[in-house]
């Protein structure tokens, strides 16, 4: 009775992480980061922080039908090499603006670590990497 709960737990796991794309099929991922000049694993450590900063510090404007004059955004809106150069330039109105002034250098880390993640073309058919 215990042990088939504690089997479906593991199940509901499995599946909840599955559908964040956490799911490596045993590969790590890495990110050559060009702030740092340093590959950075794509580890859940790093993603769930940069998920969280993204939503408090990046969609508090990106959302749709914002009043801030900020385009909806979403983690697909650019490929990995575009958010990338994103962080690595900050060439966007918002980080030239100060709206990013409040996030540290390892913040911004780790939402690029997030997003990267998510990007565009991070879904490869001709791989068998998964999602992410
Ligand atoms: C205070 C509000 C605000 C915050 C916070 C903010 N932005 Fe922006 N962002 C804007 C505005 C305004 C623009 C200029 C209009 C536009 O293109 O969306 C912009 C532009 C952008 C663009 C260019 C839009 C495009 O699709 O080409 C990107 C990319 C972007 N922001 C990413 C981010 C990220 C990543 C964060 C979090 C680290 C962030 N923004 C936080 C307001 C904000």
């Amino acid at each position: 009775m215990g042990k088939k709960i504690a089997v479906v737990a593991v199940v509901a796991v499995f599946l909840a992480l599955l559908s964040q794309g956490l799911v490596f099929a045993g590969e790590t991922t890495y990110r050559f980061d060009p702030q740092s000049q340093s590959s950075r694993a794509m580890e859940y450590k790093n993603t769930w922080a940069g998920y969280k900063l993204y939503q408090s510090s990046c969609k508090s404007c990106h959302y749709r039908g914002n009043d801030k004059g900020a385009s909806f955004l979403e983690t697909d809106s650019r490929t990995m090499q575009g958010w990338n150069k994103v962080f690595y330039k900050k060439n966007v109105p918002c980080a030239k603006d100060g709206s990013w002034a409040k996030l540290s250098p390892e913040d911004l880390v780790v939402i690029n670590d997030y997003l990267y993640t998510k990007a565009y073309d991070t879904w490869d058919p001709r791989s068998n990497k998964s999602c992410g």
